[in-house]
């Protein structure tokens, strides 16, 4: 909805304005260390020019190896219809927390219980089976927890990371992304290794039936309530999309002319993130993706996800704010010891949080500035550390939407609804906004699209992949029935 004044209401229900800010009275000498962050329509064309292009690539044997994006083929060929019972167990890991869930279905009802789990970050830096022995110890805790030793559970895997799936059950990690480097895990099987970890250290009869991305999980998902939904979308700490994907087009897909009863077609997890890692997205990086990459656990790597997803937008704000601060153009007098000059320091909450404010009382801006020990700031202060947020957030929906727009313009269908999931986009004011405006400039005429927010997020996604993939129910014999109650 827009107002007259240009206001949108954003997926949270804040009022939003769309533009950007008006700049203080510094403005000429600000704009210059930030202008990198105002790309102009034709940059974004170019973007989805080459991601386009790189999308092939991908999706071509030839051309696959080389190719940044890798357009995996999942094995996930038709959507789920709803007809699933039993008890399980779910998983997700894909951030710096994970959760266990357990789901009862009886009937038509549906009981839910979950327990979120720290992964410590030297647990995510250190080997392979530290984490999974720490992942297969807390199942451990939480099926004793849950008086189920004695059953027989099957498990759900959500792993939110690149992999090659061999099987629906069957999935080798490609590399690692976001805060994780763990080593001895790349090119193996994920669920072969949280099985031989649930063995090594508990007594329970866990067995892992199905492991997905959660790109993947959210299209899953959305597409059983949402027939014109073909596109999935992930803006989290991490940021990925897929699409359902016609097999003629699929070059990689391994499994020979399909005689089965699937429709002729699979979802293509993208891996997106990885776009712009052989340089060709260097013409919109700035002095601060630069410097964010360099320090970074994966310099070089997931170029495109550094400019887009939470794990990196707050950071990306405070290299600006540093900057800004060592030309003494704002906090003139701040404390070089402050939280603020410290790596890692500003969280993407914190942008979500200025953009909020809506005043010239700056109380959210005020309270991050408090948080970081930044003293003696000045309103002023506050207008460029907004205006800041302002342009680094616009560029990562723009980003975005250019992705989107990429995929929009291939599927080429007259309405289409992109399920989106993830922090970013569920708790920033302006995402959803920006991002729509963005994409209608860059879709090709007529093509309708809506962007559809998850509405309970991973609770339903793991569900949905749980609901019926064929072959769950052919490789494992596990048959889940389960009835979907709220309604999207
Ligand atoms: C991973 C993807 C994941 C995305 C969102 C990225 O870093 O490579 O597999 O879907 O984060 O969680």
């Amino acid at each position: 909805m827009t107002t007259s004044t240009g206001a949108r209401t954003g997926p949270t229900g804040v009022k939003i304005v769309t533009g950007y800010q008006s700049l203080p009275c510094c403005a000429p000498l600000i704009e210059s260390f930030v202008k990198g962050f105002k790309l102009s329509g034709s940059a974004y064309k170019r973007v989805m020019a080459l991601l386009h292009q790189e999308m092939n690539n991908g999706l071509k044997h030839h051309s696959q190896g080389g190719a940044d994006i890798k357009m995996f083929p999942t094995f996930v060929r038709s959507l789920p219809d709803g007809s699933e019972c039993g008890e399980f167990l779910a998983l997700d890991l894909g951030g710096t927390n994970f959760r266990v869930l357990l789901v009862r279905l009886q009937g038509h009802d549906v009981e839910i219980q979950s327990k979120t789990y720290l992964i410590p970050q030297r647990i995510m830096l250190g080997t392979g089976t530290q984490l999974f022995d720490h992942i297969a110890d807390c199942i451990g805790k939480f099926v004793l927890e849950h008086d189920l030793q004695n059953h027989q559970l099957p498990l759900g895997f959500t792993f939110s990371f690149p992999c090659q799936q061999e099987g629906l059950a069957k999935a080798r990690l490609s590399k690692w992304t976001k805060g994780f480097r763990c080593e001895g895990v790349v090119g193996n099987d994920i669920c072969q290794l949280l099985q031989e970890a649930l063995k090594r250290r508990t007594n329970c009869h866990v067995e892992i039936v199905a492991v997905v991305n959660d790109a993947v999980g959210t299209l899953m998902s959305a597409a059983h309530g949402d027939r014109n939904c073909e596109i999935g979308l992930i803006l989290g700490t991490g940021c990925n999309a897929c699409y359902m994907e016609g097999l003629d087009n699929v070059g990689t897909w391994k499994h020979g002319e399909e005689q089965d009863h699937h429709p002729r077609q699979v979802i293509i997890n993208t891996e997106w993130g990885a776009f712009g890692d052989n340089g060709c997205l260097d013409f919109m990086r700035t002095e601060y993706d630069h410097e964010l990459d360099t320090f970074s656990i994966n310099p070089g790597k997931q170029i495109m996800e550094k400019m887009i997803s939470g794990m990196y937008m707050g950071e990306i704000v405070r290299l600006v704010l540093v900057r800004l601060s060592h030309e003494n153009l704002l906090f003139t007098s701040i404390d070089r010891d402050c939280n603020l000059f410290e790596r890692g320091r500003f969280y993407t909450k914190y942008v979500s949080e200025i953009e909020s404010d809506t005043d010239e009382f700056f109380r959210h801006t005020k309270q991050v500035l408090d948080e970081l020990q930044v003293e003696n700031y000045t309103t002023e202060d506050c207008k460029v550390v907004k205006y800041v947020c302002t342009l680094v957030s616009a560029r990562a929906a723009f980003l975005a939407a250019a992705g989107l727009a990429t995929l929009i313009n291939r599927l080429n269908k007259q309405d289409m609804t992109i399920a989106v999931d993830g922090s970013l986009y569920r708790f920033h004011p302006r995402f959803h906004n920006l991002m729509c405006l963005k994409i209608k400039e860059l879709v090709k005429p007529g093509l309708k699209f809506k962007l559809s927010l998850e509405k309970l997020g991973g609770i339903t996604r793991l569900k949905r992949f749980l609901l019926k993939p064929d072959r769950l129910v052919e490789e494992k014999n596990c048959y889940f029935k389960l009835h979907e109650k709220e309604k999207r």
